[in-house]
């Protein structure tokens, strides 16, 4: 992994290979774009870079990365200037959020060199975790499986250094910290989004998450397909019964040391589909290649509990993976079959393809069965939240207002795009079911809507005897990047939720 450190020293003088400096466009939007201030970069660095700007053509605005050769009295090797977009209307400058992402697509653009320096505004301990987050969000790259293309020019950043005045001053030494164990976290979320589901199935999901729980301190235990069936997982069953690698539920708890009166219990559900074909009721060829994806709220689910517990939170925090394989075959469920949720809800499977809800629900009753104070559940859901909220922004859905505000306040700190979304309680008579508790498909339209109010259903009451406070965040499009690199994103499996959903757990504790 990559790693940063901090140091106070004038940015020019370090040996990296590059110093990377942000750039921002005039503020008018007619004069020349500028370097933005560093506590640790000479005025005389800065004005050189400066009245080049024009003549490069140098914008400052957003995923602009321009490498201009070191200027006299500069030692690293090159100078890349990443621009930041306009300043904030209200305030005038730049928003952390912005800062991070120029530094993530500096860094990223600089994948094949060993050490790189960054020198970007970090006046606040906000902003000293946005940019380190930012770079080290930004030094991924999967080559796992490239062998005669492996290519040095690929391999991301080993090493940053953040050039800042702050570098003694102990609140940016523990967002340093707690930068590196959440980067981290979202890269190995994106690793196993990206793993080719040949090589990614429940068992091994479940060999992973038994193997992360021994190196951090949580405890995991794993129910397979037998005991799964014995003690009446009807959703995970019925899910995973076409393919012939069987399913599994993870339960993966993090209880932190010390006392426990007055300790909140945060439970986390995620959608674990290692390949969704869609089953008997089978997707179309074109994109099926990206139904690797559909474990992504898992995989978000599993390294935000190793984070809660390297942070060691002081909130107990349980994860449950719901992992199956959705396949076709002579064992796969039929569209009407009939199957028995954990707990006793019966549901008419209209429709194969939307398995998501089914191993849901099972992990929603079974969560709920411990009377956590908040459950929040993270799935690749439907093709419909990306009709409503394209490709980058998610989808909250709450029987709680004050949990979803919550969750979309946590997200926006983090750097995450997460909007409020309703549950319309008229939607719920369409999945009504003419032989069961209630049917598996409703509405096409608000199909995103249908399928939280389907889950809805299966939260069950606390120990209060109230229905426990949860949310639903639907991340199908904004896993996974189809499209081109932007900011600290690459192509591939995004790792989205672990900031979300761990900015959350702090905020409970
Ligand atoms: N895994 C898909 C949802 C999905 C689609 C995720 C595109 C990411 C990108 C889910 O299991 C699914 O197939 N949902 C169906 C539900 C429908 C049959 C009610 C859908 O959205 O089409
Ligand atoms: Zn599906
Ligand atoms: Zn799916």
């Amino acid at each position: 992994m990559t790693t940063l450190s901090l140091t106070g020293k004038d940015a020019t003088t370090v040996a990296a290979d590059a110093l990377v400096l942000a750039t921002t466009p005039a503020t008018d939007g007619a004069g020349s774009a500028s370097v933005l201030g560093a506590d640790t970069l000479p005025a005389g660095v800065r004005r050189a870079l400066e009245s080049a700007l024009p003549a490069l053509g140098v914008k400052g605005t957003a995923d602009e990365v321009v490498r201009v050769p070191s200027p006299e009295g500069v030692r690293a090797k090159v100078v890349v200037l990443t621009g930041t977009g306009r300043p904030g209307p209200k305030d005038q400058t730049v928003p952390d959020e912005a800062l991070r992402r120029a530094a993530g697509a500096a860094v990223r653009t600089l994948a094949g060199h060993a050490h790189v320096v960054l020198a970007l505004p970090t006046d606040t301990v906000g902003r000293v975790a946005a940019v380190a987050e930012g770079g080290l969000l930004g030094a991924y790259a999967y080559t796992e499986y490239r062998r005669r293309t492996a290519d040095p020019s690929q391999a991301a950043v080993a090493k940053i250094t953040l050039a800042t005045s702050a570098h003694r001053d102990r609140g940016a030494k523990t967002a340093v910290a707690r930068a590196h164990v959440l980067a981290e976290a979202v890269a190995a979320t994106k690793d196993l989004v990206n793993c080719p589901p040949l090589d990614l199935f429940p068992a091994r999901f479940a060999e992973i998450a038994q193997a992360l729980g021994t190196e951090h301190g949580v405890t995991v235990t794993v129910l397979d397909e037998a005991a799964l069936r014995k003690a009446g997982y009807g959703g995970l069953v019925g899910v995973g019964q076409g393919s012939s690698r069987g399913p599994r539920l993870v339960k993966m708890s993090y209880t932190p040391a010390g006392r426990a009166a007055g300790r909140k219990h945060l439970a986390l559900v995620g959608k674990g589909i290692t390949f969704d074909s869609g089953g008997l009721s089978i997707k179309p060829a074109a994109g099926m290649e990206t139904m690797k994806l559909d474990m992504a709220g898992a995989a978000a689910v599993m390294h935000t509990v190793v984070a809660a517990s390297r942070l060691a939170l002081p909130v107990a925090v349980t994860g449950w993976l719901c992992l199956a394989e959705n396949m076709p075959s002579g064992t796969a469920q039929r569209p009407s079959d009939v199957i028995t949720i954990y707990g006793g809800r019966t549901v008419e499977v209209l429709n194969t393809d939307a398995e998501g809800r089914l191993v849901l629900a099972d992990g929603i009753v079974a969560a709920c069965e411990e009377n956590p104070d908040v459950l929040v559940d993270v799935a690749t859901l439907t093709g419909a939240q990306m009709v409503a909220l394209g490709n980058r922004v998610s989808a909250v859905m709450a029987n709680d207002d004050d949990l979803r505000d919550q969750v979309t306040r946590a997200a926006a700190d983090s750097g995450e795009q997460f909007w409020p979304m309703p549950l319309p309680a008229e939607l719920r008579s369409s999945m009504d079911s003419p032989v069961a508790d209630i049917a598996n498909i409703g509405d096409r339209f608000g199909g995103m809507l249908v399928a939280g109010l389907f889950l809805s259903e299966f939260v069950g009451t606390g120990a209060d005897g109230e229905t426990v406070p949860w949310a639903h965040l639907d991340i199908a499009g904004p896993a996974f990047n189809s499209g081109g690199a932007h900011g600290y994103t690459g192509k591939g499996g995004t790792g989205v939720a672990v900031r979300t959903l761990l900015t959350l757990a702090e905020r409970l504790g």
